[in-house]
């Protein structure tokens, strides 16, 4: 890298860290990067800032430094081996959900040609990984908010999956597959209200983060409708808050699922559960609702 970027980095390395971003140097070599049209390794062998890219490079900087998400300001997020478009209005795909995909990918990879829902897609990170890491998978993705769908169907744009824009919750919905899904997976809305959040967090559409005053409203209707979704032996991942980690096995087993297991994420907090429905499964469902 050339004194030119090295001194622009440091520069936005101080006006970041000054502004409270959590990692300052990494995100600015992630907009140096986008500036120079290299990736961030290739920014050590980049040709030194043009005035253009260095005056680009700073208006980029004033707007992480007023806490606008990395990922706004690039226009886009990383989910496992994709590049998602991200921006208001759709809530930003988190490294900790790539996990949840990549346990339903194990589970699935001894059955043929499958048939997955993402409920609460959001961008379509979910979704979006199965279909392009299993091209022989059926994937349906639901969406409830407008704004949310419209970015979900960019991204879904050209790929084999259907995308429907409804509540994920509601019997109607999907209600043609029921009985019928080899996997159901959600990364829902599962903030409780009262938590105080970062600024990048509420960059986020507020319908995608919070699930309510204790977090769980939109988890307990979606489990009894993974329930009828799901064929015997069908399998459900939930991504939740990490003060669930003990409830939502218990919904899942109330709800009459088997096997249901906590996850923690990298940092060794409580992130997701996985559940299987039985042969039998539905018979308790009503137990669900009570909890
Ligand atoms: C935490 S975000 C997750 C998005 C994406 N699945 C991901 O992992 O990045 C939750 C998403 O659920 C959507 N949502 C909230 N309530 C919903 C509902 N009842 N039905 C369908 N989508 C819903 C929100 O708009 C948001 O896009």
């Amino acid at each position: 890298m050339g004194t030119g970027w090295r001194a622009l980095l440091d520069e936005a390395t101080r006006r970041l860290t000054e502004s409270g971003v959590d990692s300052p140097r990494v995100d600015a070599e992630f907009l140096a990067a986008h500036v120079a049209g290299v990736s961030r390794g290739g920014l050590f062998a980049a040709a030194a800032p043009t005035s253009a890219q260095a005056k680009k490079f700073r208006s980029l900087v004033e707007r992480r430094a007023a806490r606008e998400p990395l990922q706004h300001v690039l226009g886009t997020a990383p989910f496992r081996y994709a590049e998602l478009a991200v921006g208001p209005g759709v809530f930003v795909p988190r490294p900790e959900t790539e996990q949840l995909a990549e346990w339903a990918l194990a589970r699935l990879a001894t059955v043929a040609a499958p048939l997955v829902v993402d409920l609460c897609a959001g961008s379509g990170a979910i979704g979006h990984a199965i279909v392009s890491e299993r091209p022989d998978a059926v994937v349906v993705l639901v969406e409830k908010y407008p704004e949310a769908a419209n970015w979900l169907r960019r991204n879904l744009d050209g790929v084999a999956a259907r995308v429907v824009e409804a509540d994920a919750v509601s019997p109607e919905t999907l209600s043609d597959l029921d009985g019928q899904c080899d996997a159901v997976l959600s990364n829902p809305p599962y903030v409780p209200t009262s938590t105080a959040v970062s600024p990048e967090v509420a960059a986020d559409p507020a319908t995608a983060v919070f699930g309510g005053s204790c977090g769980l409203d939109v988890i307990r209707p979606l489990i009894p409708r993974a329930a009828r979704l799901l064929r015997p032996g069908g399998v459900v991942a939930i991504e939740h808050d990490d003060s669930h980690g003990a409830v939502v096995p218990e919904l899942l087993t109330a709800a009459g699922f088997a096997d249901a297991t906590d996850h923690d994420d990298l940092t060794g907090r409580p992130r997701f559960a996985t559940a299987t429905l039985p042969p039998r499964g539905l018979a308790r469902l009503a137990g669900c609702e009570a909890l």
